[in-house]
């Protein structure tokens, strides 16, 4: 498996914050094409840990790879070629006048010829549901479509690392229903699309590929989602919950019915329990 991510050691603190360490001592690598996600209680530097992987924020010490590259102020172009982040508040993210120079942006520094930056303006403004909003400016968006525009913006530039920090808390469900296909049809067709979805759904860290946990700067678990939920008394004591489908899960396994660890949806239980019935029956 080729590593795209490799964090050693990383630690991390605020200047405003006296002494206290907002990143201590994290370790971790992804592979290509992974589908990760990062939970963790509220301040527990999910949100720092996306700056640092994207060099928005320097690291104290330890070091960070992208696609083997080691990450400082030296290989900034590299960085930026290579990995993204979209965040939660789509205020501070819009540059552009309008939607389309804001989709353009970051394509605008890359020697893009000027068609070809059209036509992948135009497709990531469709993908988003913002084609009809090119001319409008920012002042004229609603929130959710500030960040559809901001996905669209990140989404374009065709990076191996994409970083969503909560980047569809915004959306209607409709939206991040979209958005949830849009990044599944995106992997489909290029699976060495590596994405970090930050989040506190814990239904959606359920069905990625691995889940790292952070508590109060430190990874507190980390695997595949069905081994880091398993102890749900664990997962409690860090202020978190354990997924639906895992509950019933083990509710149901209470009446001496184990559920095979890779069911992980409504669907695929109720099939294996209509499995069940109709042996009975
Ligand atoms: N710009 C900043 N200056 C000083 N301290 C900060 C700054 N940003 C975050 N912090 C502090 O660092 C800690 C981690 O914050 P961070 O935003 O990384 O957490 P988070 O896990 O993303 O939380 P949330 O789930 O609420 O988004 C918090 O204690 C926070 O107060
Ligand atoms: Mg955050």
């Amino acid at each position: 498996m080729n590593k795209v991510l490799e964090v050693k050691n990383l630690n991390f603190t605020y200047d405003s914050q006296e002494g206290k360490q907002t990143i201590k001592n994290v370790s971790f690598s992804v592979n290509e094409g992974e589908y990760v996600t990062l939970i963790g209680h509220n301040g527990s530097g999910k949100s720092t840990l996306a700056k640092l992987l994207a060099y928005l924020l320097e690291p104290q010490s330890g070091e960070i790879y992208i696609n083997g590259v080691l990450e400082n102020e030296k290989n900034i172009r590299k960085i930026r070629q290579s990995i993204g982040v979209v965040f939660q508040n789509p205020d501070n993210q819009f540059i552009g006048s309008t939607v389309e120079s804001d989709i353009a942006f970051g394509l605008e520094n890359r020697a893009i010829p000027r068609e070809k930056m059209i036509e992948l303006v135009n497709k990531y403004a469709n993908l988003v549901g913002m084609e009809k909003y090119l001319n409008k400016s920012p002042e004229e968006l609603s929130g959710g479509q500030k960040q559809r525009v901001a996905i669209a913006g990140i989404l374009a530039l065709g990076l191996k690392v994409v970083i969503f920090d909560e980047a569809t808390a915004m959306l209607d469900p409709e939206g991040v229903e979209d958005i949830k296909d849009l990044i599944l049809e995106m992997r489909k067709e290029n699976p060495e699309l590596t994405f970090i979805s930050i989040t506190h759904d814990i239904e959606e860290a359920y069905l990625s590929d691995r889940v790292i946990i952070l508590n109060d700067g430190e990874i507190f678990l980390e695997g595949k989602p069905e081994d880091v939920f398993e102890d749900e008394k664990k997962i409690l004591s860090i202020g978190l919950d354990i997924p639906f489908v895992l509950k019933l899960k083990n509710k149901i396994a209470l009446k001496g019915i184990n559920v095979p660890k890779d069911v992980r949806t409504i669907d695929g239980l109720s099939e294996f329990l209509c499995g069940r019935l109709k042996q009975k029956i």
